[in-house]
């Protein structure tokens, strides 16, 4: 085997699927791309994301405490990367990339119409954004659009490259010890 540098653990686990969080400040709604985020609880679901404070969005969250996560897919693919090379401060994304919105039930931050999934989320515990700018998530409510033909996630390899959700394995009767979870 071969060492690669400690720094590169990034580009070997980040593969969730590359997502768009929406937040709204003082009824301007924002929208950047994450690829650094985590599952960390079952009940109540909680999400960890990593929003740094070069992003305008990381304010909004502070200061609002609600975001949505939203799911994109292949067909998304350039926009997503957009999305991410550009900021609030100078342009409005949902104008410039023809973004389409629904209102949230419980939060401020919109709803992407043309992603598979929204999650509506609020900051369960901020305790740790000074020292890492990991802000904890509850799940609050999930929209799916299961009429959507495209359904292929991308996956960020930390760089601009990315990974295409491809097959599945179906290997759910090996999951003995797990049987009890939704
Ligand atoms: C593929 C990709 C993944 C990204 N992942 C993150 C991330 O996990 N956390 C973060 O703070 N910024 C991430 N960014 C950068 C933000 O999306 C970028 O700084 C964006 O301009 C912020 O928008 P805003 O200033 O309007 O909030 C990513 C960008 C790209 C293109």
């Amino acid at each position: 085997m071969n060492e690669i540098s400690a720094s590169q653990a990034y580009r070997l686990l980040e593969p969730g699927p590359i997502v768009l969080v929406t937040t709204s400040l003082e009824g301007a709604a924002n929208v950047m791309t994450m690829g650094f985020h985590m599952m960390i609880q079952h009940a109540p679901p909680l999400i960890g994301c990593v929003i740094g404070p070069w992003d305008y969005s990381y304010q909004a969250l502070r200061k609002t405490g609600e975001c949505v996560i939203a799911i994109p897919t292949v067909d998304l693919a350039e926009t997503v990367v957009d999305i991410g090379n550009c900021s609030s401060d100078t342009v409005d994304k949902f104008e410039r990339f023809g973004l389409r919105t629904r209102p949230a039930k419980d939060i401020a931050a919109p709803l992407l119409v043309d992603c598979l999934a929204n999650i509506e989320c609020r900051v369960a515990d901020p305790s740790l954004v000074d020292r890492y700018n990991l802000f904890i998530l509850e799940v609050k409510r999930i929209w799916i659009d299961e009429t959507r033909k495209e359904q292929r996630t991308m996956h960020h390899r930390g760089d601009g490259s990315f990974t295409v959700d491809g097959g599945t394995l179906d290997l759910r009767e090996r999951m003995t010890k797990w049987r009890h979870l939704p």
